[in-house]
């Protein structure tokens, strides 16, 4: 079985589905349950016993231990973090608290259960650990896009949170031997994104009749990826990665952020013509402090050493995605309203199985 930390936020939730639907076998989820960790996005293995779901801190040593000594996971999954840039401008602590603080007590807990482990066991035991594109900081217009060679310079407080995360878990390698890979994957898109995002967010709006605020000039440039794509890459990652390597994971399609806004509301037009053209809707608003120009990722070590590659063009990935957030408004109202606290406050305890 594995230990999936974060298994309850976007990237995680499509993760673990897309584990149990393809490798199949058990996975312990611990999450804390933030503002972006819900479990409606795991309603569909809600009675699965294949999937324990623990709410808890990745920063409670004593607790991971605990969950380590009684599963004894042949890999640790870390997708918990603080994710949103935006959130880490106005209020950074949080961010170095579990993106690097958190990081750091999982990974002497790990230390400490891996080092004790019989000897074929340590050896084949792996700490995955999924990390971004924009630890490498801002492109120019014609700069080669980043390897896995680039010099780290991170621009926002999230971007330096995650840089510290890869740091502490490179030296966990160098300095202790523990058998590391970290993914540093572009920006995804895909089904269960928090509507705080880029994607979700215009979806969302422009499906309300709000405004669509795109920040700056608009020419800031992102590389996308599907979320099923990078869970794929999760998992050759994981399967034949070598310890102490570093993958970069991106969809070659890079795209200005008004064209990705103009390609959702081109789609929606389509999909709800009563509300066409949804594009009257955009607005240019203040820029993000700091806001990084662009972001590129060269994938071709992923792609030569593991065989990974995209298999979700970005117009059909925008699609599908809004297509799914078509049919799932009901989760969209779930997560935003208190009435989902609410259910997890009376379903769940402080840590555990829920209370049934
Ligand atoms: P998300 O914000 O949707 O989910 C994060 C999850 O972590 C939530 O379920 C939250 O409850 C949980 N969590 C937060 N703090 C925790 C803590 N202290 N202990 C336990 N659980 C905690 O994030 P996401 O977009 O799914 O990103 C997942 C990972 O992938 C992150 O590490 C992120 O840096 C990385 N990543 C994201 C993207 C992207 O485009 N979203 C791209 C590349 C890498
Ligand atoms: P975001 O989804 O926050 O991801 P990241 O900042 O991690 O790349 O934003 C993607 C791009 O979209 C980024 O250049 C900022 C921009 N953006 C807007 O223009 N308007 C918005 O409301 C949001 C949330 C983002």
């Amino acid at each position: 079985m594995i230990l999936v930390t974060g298994g309850a936020g976007f990237i995680g939730s499509n993760f673990v589905l897309d584990w149990l639907a393809t490798e199949g076998t058990p996975v312990v989820n611990l999450d804390k349950l933030t503002y972006a960790g819900n479990l409606e996005n795991l309603a569909a293995v809600r009675d699965d016993p294949r999937h324990e779901f623990v709410q808890g801190d990745i920063g409670d040593r004593a607790l991971v231990e605990s969950l380590l000594e009684k599963h004894r996971p042949r890999a640790v999954v870390h997708l918990a973090a603080e994710s949103h840039v935006d959130r880490s401008i106005h209020a950074p602590t949080d961010f170095i608290q579990t993106n690097v603080v958190g990081t750091l007590a999982l990974l002497e807990a790990v230390r400490s259960h891996w080092s004790a482990l019989p000897a074929a066991e340590r050896e084949s035991f792996r700490f995955l650990h999924v990390s971004t594109d924009e630890v490498y900081g801002s492109l120019g217009e014609n700069d080669p896009a980043f390897c896995e060679a680039t010099p780290y310079a991170p621009n926002s407080p999230y971007a330096a949170s995650k840089a510290g995360s890869d740091h502490l878990v490179r030296a966990y390698h160098h300095t202790y031997g523990l058998p590391t890979i970290t993914t540093n994957c572009s920006n995804n898109y895909g089904p269960y994104q928090f509507p705080e995002k880029l994607v979700p967010l215009m979806i969302v709006n422009a499906l309300e009749g709000k405004p669509l605020p795109v920040y700056g000039d608009g020419r800031n440039v992102r590389d996308w990826l599907y979320v099923a794509d990078h869970c794929a890459a999760i998992r050759v990652a994981l399967a034949r990665g070598a310890p102490g390597e570093t993958y970069n994971v991106g969809g070659r399609a890079e795209r200005a952020n008004t064209d990705v806004v103009t390609a959702i509301c081109a789609i929606l037009d389509e999909l709800r013509p009563q509300r066409a053209p949804h594009r009257k809707l955009i607005e240019y608003v203040a820029d993000r402090p700091g806001h990084d120009r662009r972001y590129a990722i060269d994938s071709r070590k992923i792609e030569r050493e593991l065989g990974w590659r995209p298999r979700h063009a970005f117009e059909s990935g925008l699609r599908a995605t809004l297509q799914w957030y078509l049919a799932h408004m009901d989760w969209v109202d779930a997560v935003r309203s208190g009435s989902y606290r609410q259910w997890i406050d009376d379903n769940y305890g402080t840590r555990g199985a829920p209370r049934r």
